[in-house]
């Protein structure tokens, strides 16, 4: 039996992702929560002919611990997003309690599932989630995930947009690290499999583009909101490689993580300086096995490693300072 839980299902991430869970055939429960219409989307998606039973609850009634009770897997899309001329640190004001009380509740209730963060700014909620499970005693870096996989779909899908040449996203491989926000996102092309040949501007470009992605969407959306389908796609896409190490595939994806806590990131944390970071992570049954090294990157790419870990630790004190107030 495999219970998913998605908090904030209602919203225009956790409607699609919710569709993506129930057609996957992937789950024998899909548990829903929001502030409004979960028993109706529920009911809706119980429509569909894959055996999963689909649960909404509301906040009254224990709504939360009722959603979280026996889960196995947890994804957070909960909390409020982007109009334009807002970065993702806007957001914190409004989405750290959020996620705060939210994982007081995984604390008590499902402590040993895994748990993904979508929830904006992630450089910020994830330490925000580790530090309110460890106020719990129950926190396990190897299962807390912030969701960083749209960066690495969009350093495919906008490097064939560049290469112009039909060649399809899905045949690039593109490590991202760093964190979910600007310049804190560093697409390594250095790395690229197959290698990627652009002249330095058009790389330069391709990199600007995936750092401020989330922009592009904001702009476009004019006011309705920031990426909703497409995060729902990487989302699904994380959730899935979950699923697979469970079921005792191999499976590396790159995730925003506490590093010291999973085998091998002590040693990345001690030489980048900081314990919260997206790299490559091998993941298991258990949840993540190995942090894998950075490895060899460009000069520029580098030099860009030095703003982002700045960034960073700029919105991981931010929530460390939260917390302890
Ligand atoms: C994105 O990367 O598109 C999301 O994090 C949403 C946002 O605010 O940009």
């Amino acid at each position: 039996m495999v219970k998913i839980a998605l908090i904030g299902a209602a919203g225009q991430i956790g409607t699609p992702l919710s569709l993506l869970c129930k057609t996957s055939d992937l789950f024998d429960e899909i548990s829903l929560y929001d502030l409004v219409h979960v028993p109706g989307i529920a009911t809706d998606l119980m429509h569909i002919d894959t055996r999963a039973k689909v649960t909404g609850y509301l906040a009254e009634d224990s709504g939360l611990k009722n959603t979280l009770t026996g889960a196995d897997i947890v994804v957070i899309t909960a909390g409020i997003a982007r109009k334009p001329g807002m970065t993702r640190d806007d957001l914190f004001k409004t989405n750290a309690s959020i996620i705060r009380d939210i994982f007081t509740e995984v604390a008590a209730t499902c402590p040993l599932a895994t748990c993904c963060v979508v929830t904006n700014p992630v450089n910020s909620t994830l330490p925000i989630a580790a530090e309110t499970l460890k106020k719990a005693g129950v926190f396990e870096a190897t299962r807390l995930f912030g969701v960083t996989t749209l960066d690495v779909v969009r350093a495919s899908t906008f490097v064939t947009h560049a290469l112009g040449d039909g060649s399809n996203p899905k045949d690039f491989k593109v490590p991202v690290i760093g964190g979910h926000s600007g310049a804190t996102i560093l697409p390594l092309y250095s790395q690229a499999e197959p290698p990627v040949s652009l002249k330095e501007e058009a790389l330069a470009g391709v990199i600007n583009r995936v750092q401020f992605g989330g922009d592009e969407i904001v702009k476009s959306k004019q006011g309705a909101g920031s990426a909703t389908t497409c995060m729902a796609y990487a989302g699904f896409r994380f959730v899935q490689a979950i699923m697979k190490a469970k079921n005792g595939q191999s499976v590396t994806e790159e995730a925003y993580v506490y590093l010291p806590g999973i085998a091998g990131g002590k040693e990345i944390a001690a030489e980048l300086g900081v314990d919260f970071f997206a790299v490559k992570i091998e993941l298991g049954k258990a949840g993540a096995v190995k942090a894998l090294p950075i490895g060899k990157i460009s000069d520029k790419e580098t030099e860009l490693l030095g703003v982002a870990i700045d960034d960073l630790k700029k919105n991981i004190a931010t929530a460390l300072s939260f917390m302890s107030t």
